[in-house]
């Protein structure tokens, strides 16, 4: 793969399938070992993708407003890929939390949104540059409802049933199948042992 021109790595699940805790474990390896890297998320990672951020999350209501929620997310990730490409000629390792396959997985499976329009939208936005890896931790959904439910402060997302959830795995193995740079993850593991297995394949592939 080489690192010449940095390199998109984006994280990809179901809700508490180990995004965050991934990240910033990789995060801190990276940053230890002096390797130029930031992390970011979707929606998000800019001043004003973040205010659009609390839009969607506080303000709409679920299947209220599928369009809205659409191009708010659009919106937002047009002006935080500004963010991901400056890094990327810098040839950083840039990690996203969630990305364009959560836009496929929620926007499109999920509502049934036009595929023809989200990669019209996003093809507007990327120029076609694509994440270079894409870990997808997989989870069973009942464990996502259990590690969810723990948490103290839940979001609107949070409380997605259980059978939805399970819509959404669904949809992220279908992914797997489809986009090469998609990597399946066993996320049921100890946080250590999906680490190592995350580092392993970075190794390999001479990432890092
Ligand atoms: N491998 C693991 N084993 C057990 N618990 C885990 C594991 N990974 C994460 N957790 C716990 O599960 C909860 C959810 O993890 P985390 O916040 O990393 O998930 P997430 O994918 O970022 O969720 P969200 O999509 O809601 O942001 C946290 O309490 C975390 O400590
Ligand atoms: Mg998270």
């Amino acid at each position: 793969m080489g690192l010449k021109k940095g390199v998109l790595v984006t994280f990809e699940g179901i809700e508490g399938c180990g995004k965050s805790t991934q990240i910033n474990k990789l995060y801190k390896l990276l940053k230890k070992r002096k390797i130029k890297c930031i992390k970011t998320r979707e929606p998000g990672g800019t001043k004003l993708s973040e205010k659009i951020r609390k839009l969607i999350i506080n303000d709409l209501k679920n299947n209220e407003d599928n369009l809205t929620e659409l191009l708010l997310l659009f919106a937002s990730r047009a002006n935080h890929f500004l963010k991901i490409s400056k890094y990327l000629k810098k040839n950083y390792i840039v990690i996203c939390d969630r990305y364009i396959d959560s836009t496929y997985a929620y926007q499109h499976y999920e509502q049934g949104q036009s595929l023809k329009f989200i990669n019209f939208l996003q093809k507007k936005i990327d120029n076609n540059v694509r994440p270079n890896i894409t870990f997808f931790l997989d989870i069973p959904a009942s464990l996502s409802k259990r590690r969810i439910y723990s948490r103290e402060k839940r979001d609107r997302f949070d409380k997605y049933n259980q059978k939805k959830m399970n819509n959404l795995r669904k949809s992220f193995l279908i992914l797997t199948k489809k986009f090469k740079r998609i990597i399946k993850i066993d996320g049921t593991k100890d946080k250590n042992r999906v680490h190592n297995d995350i580092i392993q394949y970075l190794l390999n592939k001479n990432v890092i």
